[in-house]
């Protein structure tokens, strides 16, 4: 990705989700289903934000806020477009929403990617739901990161 074309954080729109949905089957994974991103269009609890370059989606996040904590439910980034700071962009965008205190997640055990990810952005493991996942019995990480206070 060239500097002088910066990457693009939009909410979700209608149009976005076959896209979405193409990025993962792509990869062989299926993280968020349709129905979840459609209901999202009209949650204001929940949201999906996409990122683009170049008017290309190249990923995805999505979260659920309740109250000063937020659950990061989903990110994903185009195979192509992997390793160039894309899911870094999408993490900070929502690190930067104002309000949030508590900043939750869940990953699979064997997702060493995503919790390199999630490690340097100073996330902690903090629990292990064991054979959490239905289809393998994989065990689930939960890490969490606390916002310090704002000045
Ligand atoms: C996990 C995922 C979102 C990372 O996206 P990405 O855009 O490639 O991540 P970034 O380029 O921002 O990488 C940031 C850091 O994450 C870690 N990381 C990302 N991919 C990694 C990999 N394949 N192996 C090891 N560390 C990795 C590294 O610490 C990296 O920093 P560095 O490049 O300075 O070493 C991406 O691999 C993906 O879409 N995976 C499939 C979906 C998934 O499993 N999502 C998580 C559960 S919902």
């Amino acid at each position: 990705m060239k500097k002088s074309n910066p990457l693009e954080i939009q909410e979700l729109k209608e149009q976005d989700i076959l896209l979405l949905k193409k990025i993962e089957e792509e990869q062989n994974i299926s993280i968020t289903s349709l129905t979840t991103f459609s209901q999202a269009l009209h949650s204001t609890n929940y949201h999906y934000f996409v990122a683009k370059y170049q008017e290309e989606i190249v990923g995805y996040i999505g979260i659920s806020t309740v109250l000063d904590t937020m659950d990061i439910l989903a990110i994903v980034v185009k195979k192509e477009y992997q390793r160039q700071n894309i899911a870094s962009s999408l993490l900070s965008y929502i690190l930067s929403i104002p309000n949030i205190h508590t900043y939750l997640l869940e990953v699979r055990a064997s997702n060493l990617p995503a919790q390199k990810l999630y490690e340097k952005f100073h996330f902690q493991k903090i629990h292990v739901r064991k054979k959490y996942y239905p289809d393998n019995l994989e065990d689930a990480y939960i890490y969490e990161l606390k916002k310090l206070d704002e000045p």
